[in-house]
Order: structure tokens, then C-alpha cells, then sequence
């Protein structure tokens, strides 16, 4: 059984709807009440004769029967058709399953309309309708010694996490994000969008994202992303046609920017490789918790797991400049696909890279098989772990991450002052979850192994004038596959 938490107060997911005539059935908004009650209702419109809901706790519909929860009603109050059962409990982190109906008269005939497989998982009870409200809301910042606990009667309880989901507290140890790629195509757009770009800074990686099924798929339940060299999907030259590459109207980048549309010329050429990325920006973040990602990493020269969380308003600037938290990078390539790394990004120069990254290293390469990955983050220190084991701990240094400005040439982090302790990191962020190529994410060295320099303009055209050295590299396992990503809130 799949479940997909969404972490919308009143509102709803985007279900598939039956709308013939112009007529949709009208999204639904799911209440529940402390200590008991669960209302649904949608708004009335001219027209509407009818309206059923019939639903389920924590159990999939098996297709449209009954339910639990069964009603037809038939007189809408105060401008909406409202099913009410006062006796229903419903905890935190519940989800409702179900379906609803409506008659709808259209000026001739009286049509039924079916809105099938909706779901809403609760995120917050509400005081019953007239009684009166809780002693009191919950604080953004819990004090250690005493958490306020919404008491939701028995078994359900809910103890205040410091975990936030887009502004409002979790409860402890509560599940708060799961992502589940056997319902990709149907889900997709509740929790992650396709990034439709060119990349760019801060890592300059040698790749435009598309959304296309050769790259980006599901298999077995997996999301899978496959790179592919550019010229293999467009033609033979594709990367050096001097009237270039627009990505038209779908970009998700900066409209009329490099991000949108390039050009090649001379050293200039477009990106070699076209790859996937994801990211729940605007429609998930947390501050505080624990994710997990079950993944296999992409095994291939010059290829790397994005598998990030990055700031999701970038109150203290762009980029690096609100940080980034790495859950597993491993270089591709054999022999350095041998160290696993994860932890923190605060700036672009590789000592910035590096100061607060964790290294893990075997004998294996962490690309052969499947691993959990994960992040521990806390207002205090962040640890990674790979398969329940530990390989290491971040805690900022007396005075902040700021007081690392001088030494790895940070931008803007006199704004992170501002901020707690473990600032760049005390604020939201969202996952991503991609496979970049190149660019910034490997030091130059000397010893002529890797094709390019960093900060050259022309490092984009020597990768892929070497591609006869790595391309080879790339074979069936030159991808990412991720089981699934977790998130719970700090306990
Ligand atoms: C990794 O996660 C999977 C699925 O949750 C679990 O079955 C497995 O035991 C975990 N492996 C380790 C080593 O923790």
C-alpha cells in the first residue's frame, strides 16, 4: 500500500475528475475536528442537485464502493453541500480516502458526475465547529523543556515536533513526506516539478534538463534517471549548431536567459548531455528532520547523484549563499566511486565545498548496489548516515558557519548573523533529487585524468571533445534509481 503525504491545510489534491459538458465536480475540502468530527463539503454552484461523499480511514477505495462513509445529500447550507459525522475521529497524519458525486442539472438534463481516487491526509485538527478554541497555538520554535501537545484524545497524539512543513510544526516523529514512484505519472504534479533547463551556477554542470521518458522513467517502481549524450537524442552536431537551442515556452528557468536558451560559438557549445531533475520547491519543504533516500547511484565518468536539499526561499541570497544539504554524492567514475560523501555546500570555492562534507569509503563502490542514504538535521548539527551507520556529524564552529568568511571566501554570509546558529541551515528547504555531468563538482588536477578545467569558458567543449574516453563508461547502470524519499520530523 502507497501513501502520499501532502502537507496542505484545506485543500486539495489534484485528482483525476470526470468533466464532461464543462462540468467538473468541485474540489472537496476535508475538516477534522478535535476531540471528534469530520466534515466534506464543496461549494455549491447553479445547478448542483446532489452531492456524495463516500469515504474511508487510512484504506484505499476499492473502487466506488460505499465506504465508512456514506451519504447522499440533498440541500446545500450557508453556499456549500456539506456531509458532517460528528462521532468520526480522525488523528493527525490520517488519510482520507474516497469519492464524491454530484447531480448537476444543466438547463435540460440532470447528468451524475463521478470524481474518483481522492485522498487527503490530515495535517492539523480544528477546534469542533462552536466549541471553543485550544488553550493555545503552536509556538514556530518548541523550548526544549516543555512541548505544548495537541491532545487529540487516545492513540492519535500528537506531541509538537521543532520539525516545520511549510511553516507550520509536525508532529514528533510523524512521517512527512513520502514519495511513492509506482503513482509518478498520476502524482507527479502534487509534490515535484520537472526542471526544463539549462544548468547553470553554482556547479555549471555540463547538462540541460528536460522532461523526457528516454531520461526520466519509472521502472519497477523506481524513478529512474538516464543520461544521455545530447547529440544521440538530436542528431549528430546538435551541441555545436550556431543557431542553438531554445526551450521554448516550457522552460522552468529564467525566461530569456542562459538557463532558456544558448548558443553555440566558437569555445560556446550546447550542453552535451541531456539529464533529469526534480524538485518539490513550492509544493514541500521542512525545516529540522530526517530524510531518507533508498537509491541506487549512477555508476559512469563524470556522472553524480543530485540528491540535495536546497533553500526554498533563499532568504539569505542565491545559491550557495543559503547553502545546500548534500544526502549522498559519489563521483561516478571507478575507483573514486569508492567514497561516498554527504553533508554541506556553503560557498562556491572547492575549500567551501569541502569544509563541511563527511567522507565514507569501502573497498566497493557505493555505485554497485542499493543504499539508504540519509540526513539527520537538526537546530543544532547535521549527521549523515549510510545504512543506519554514521559516517559523521556537522556542528557549525563557535560563531556560526559566518565565522568561516575570510577563509573560504563566502559571499554574503554576514546575513547569516541574522539567523541561529546553524544558520545558513534554519530555514525551509525542498528536496531535489537529479543527475548532473560535469562542471564544478570535480577539482582540476594535474595529472591530465580529468578533460576539462573549471572556470575556463571552454571546459563545456574539451568534456565533450574527450567524450571518446568516457562515453564508453556510460552503460546500463549510467543511472540514478531512486526507491523512495523520506521525511519525518525530529522526535
Ligand atoms: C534500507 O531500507 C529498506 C527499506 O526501508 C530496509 O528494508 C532495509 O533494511 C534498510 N537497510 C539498512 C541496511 O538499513
Amino acid at each position: 500500500m502507497y501513501m502520499w503525504t501532502v502537507c496542505l491545510v484545506l485543500a486539495f489534491c489534484a485528482c483525476f475528475s470526470h468533466g464532461q459538458d464543462g462540468f467538473e465536480v468541485p474540489d472537496a475540502t476535508v475538516e477534522a475536528f478535535t476531540p471528534r468530527g469530520l466534515r466534506v463539503s464543496i461549494p455549491d454552484q447553479d445547478g448542483i442537485k446532489l452531492f456524495a461523499l463516500h469515504a474511508k480511514i487510512n484504506e484505499e477505495m476499492n473502487g466506488r464502493e460505499a465506504g465508512t462513509f456514506s451519504r447522499d445529500i440533498t440541500k446545500a447550507k450557508d453556499g456549500r453541500w456539506t456531509f458532517y459525522d460528528s462521532q468520526a475521529k480522525l488523528a493527525v497524519g490520517d488519510t482520507l480516502y474516497f469519492w464524491t458525486f454530484v447531480d448537476y442539472f444543466d438547463g435540460e438534463r440532470k447528468l451524475g458526475f463521478v470524481r474518483d481516487d481522492q485522498f487527503f491526509t490530515i495535517t492539523e485538527l480544528l477546534p469542533k465547529p462552536g466549541a471553543k478554541p485550544p488553550p493555545a497555538s503552536v509556538p514556530t520554535v518548541t523550548p526544549v523543556t516543555k512541548s505544548p501537545s495537541i491532545d487529540t484524545g487516545s492513540n492519535g497524539g500528537c506531541k509538537v515536533s521543532t520539525t516545520t512543513v511549510r511553516g507550520k510544526n509536525s508532529c514528533r516523529g510523524q512521517l512527512i513526506f513520502d514519495s511513492s514512484f509506482d503513482q509518478f505519472a498520476k502524482n507527479k504534479a502534487n509534490l515535484w516539478t520537472i526542471q526544463r533547463k539549462f544548468a547553470t551556477g553554482p556547479d555549471y554542470e555540463f547538462v540541460i534538463y528536460e522532461d523526457n521518458p528516454i531520461v526520466l522513467s519509472v521502472e519497477n517502481s523506481r524513478l529512474a534517471i538516464t543520461p544521455i549524450l545530447t547529440d544521440s537524442l538530436y542528431g549528430e552536431g546538435f551541441v555545436v549548431r550556431p543557431e542553438g537551442f531554445d526551450l521554448g515556452e516550457k522552460c522552468t528557468g529564467v525566461r530569456a536567459s542562459a538557463e532558456c536558451y544558448q548558443t553555440a560559438l566558437g569555445w560556446r557549445i550546447i550542453p552535451p548531455v541531456i539529464s533529469s531533475q526534480l524538485k518539490t520547491k513550492g509544493k514541500f519543504s521542512f525545516k529540522y528532520g530526517k530524510i531518507e533516500v533508498r537509491a541506487k547511484l549512477p555508476k559512469g565518468d563524470w556522472l553524480y547523484p543530485e540528491l540535495y536539499l536546497n533553500s526554498e526561499s533563499e532568504e539569505y541570497g542565491s545559491g550557495y549563499e543559503s547553502g545546500q544539504i548534500r544526502i549522498a554524492f559519489a563521483a561516478g567514475n571507478e575507483g573514486e566511486s569508492r567514497k561516498l560523501e554527504g553533508g554541506v555546500i556553503l560557498g562556491s570555492i572547492p575549500a567551501a565545498r569541502k569544509y563541511a562534507m563527511k567522507t565514507i569509503e569501502k573497498t566497493q563502490s557505493w555505485t554497485d548496489d542499493f543504499h539508504n542514504f540519509s540526513a539527520l538535521w537538526k537546530p543544532d548539527s547535521i549527521t549523515l548516515s549510510v545504512d543506519n551507520m554514521v559516517y559523521g556529524t556537522i556542528f557549525p564552529p563557535e560563531g556560526g558557519f559566518a565565522s568561516l568568511a575570510t577563509n573560504l571566501h563566502l559571499k554574503n554570509s554576514d546575513k547569516w548573523k541574522s539567523g541561529t546558529k546553524i544558520a545558513p541551515f534554519d530555514k525551509e528547504m525542498h528536496i531535489v533529487v537529479g543527475v548532473g555531468a560535469g562542471g564544478h563538482n570535480f577539482d582540476d588536477r594535474s595529472d591530465g585524468t580529468k578533460p576539462w578545467f573549471n572556470n575556463q569558458p571552454i571546459s563545456q567543449k574539451e568534456f565533450y571533445k574527450a567524450r571518446n574516453q568516457w562515453q564508453s563508461s556510460w552503460k546500463t547502470e549510467a543511472k540514478l534509481q531512486v526507491e523512495y524519499v523520506k521525511v519525518w520530523a525530529l522526535d
